[in-house]
């Protein structure tokens, strides 16, 4: 039997029309639309589509776009003030800094910097700290890790005691993701390049999360039967027969591993769209948060 396939675009369209509706609520009743600052440094082409993909979907639901592009070439003492003349800025509700960062760049110095109650990515110590820890709730979640949670949801996926296999360690997703299955009482391994055996691993699993980076990675022999494959990488892939001359394909081998699961995502269309509409729930909440702050006053 083949698998369902999750329509993350779909579900990602649900989401984003209720967040305009909310948005355009709020703005109705005299409160701020919300505002995002992307900062973008350097020419990383994938990063340039990425934001601009972010800004398109902000303005789609009516929240505003601060754009910031800086030179690869960028000191750091440049990146620290752009991001402090942010955290000071009240038309900006949520800020994003896309990665990665050239090299010369201290990255964890300069999401370090950003005020915890705009960091829309929830990549700041403080918020990833607090989702390491038990009774403690972090301000915003990593999009694409609570994008992956969300789906796993409308698949009607129960998480209580299952074993979740998350193939990859990156801040971005390996690591917060784990953490979001661990608290939802999913049994969880965090295979990565210097694991032994990866199939043996992730035949075990339930719930596979492949975030690697690295084109069809997992075969249909490394799936459980019936299992929820969630397929996070990004990967172009040479393909001459096509107008652009490559294509996107995933972590998994979509084609023969939806014959043994019983759920999975597609690329694209699967976990990409989920990011993005997390990040515009995340800016969302930082306005909601900035009104009580302005209650408080
Ligand atoms: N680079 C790849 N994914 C992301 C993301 O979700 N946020 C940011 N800021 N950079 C990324």
């Amino acid at each position: 039997m083949t698998a369902r396939i999750l329509d993350g675009k779909a579900v990602a369209a649900r989401i984003r029309a209720e967040i305009r509706q909310r948005v355009e609520e709020r703005v109705k009743s005299g409160l701020p639309r919300p505002g995002l600052a992307t900062v973008l440094v350097g020419d990383d082409p994938a990063s340039h589509v990425y934001v601009r993909m972010k800004r398109k979907a902000c303005q789609e639901v009516g929240i505003e776009s601060f754009p910031h592009e800086l030179p690869a070439t960028a000191t750091q003492e440049e990146v620290e003030d752009l991001i402090m003349q942010l955290n000071q800025d009240p038309r900006v509700h949520g800020i994003l800094v896309q990665l990665p960062l050239p090299k010369h760049l201290d990255e964890e110095r300069i999401l370090g910097l950003i005020d915890i109650h705009k960091d829309v990515d929830g990549f700041h110590p403080v918020n990833i700290g607090r989702l390491a820890q038990k009774g403690r709730e972090p301000l915003f979640v990593p999009c694409t890790p609570a994008g992956i949670m969300v789906l796993l949801e409308e698949a009607g996926v129960n998480l209580e005691g299952a074993k979740a296999v998350v193939l990859g360690r990156s801040n971005i997703v390996g690591m917060p993701v784990a953490l979001l299955l661990i608290r939802a009482n999913a049994t969880v391994t965090v295979c990565h390049s210097r694991t032994r055996d990866l199939p043996a691993e992730t035949r075990q699993a339930d719930v596979l999360i492949a975030a690697v980076g690295r084109p069809e990675m997992v075969k249909a022999d490394w799936v459980k039967p019936g299992a929820v494959v969630i397929d996070v990488g990004v990967n172009r892939v040479e393909a001459p027969d096509t107008p652009k001359g490559y294509k996107l394909v995933g972590d998994v081998a979509f084609d023969e591993v939806k014959e043994v699961a019983g759920v999975i995502t597609p690329v694209p269309g699967g976990v990409g769209p989920m990011t993005i509409a997390m990040l515009l729930k995340n800016t969302l909440r930082a306005a909601e948060l900035a009104d009580r702050e302005r209650v408080a006053l």
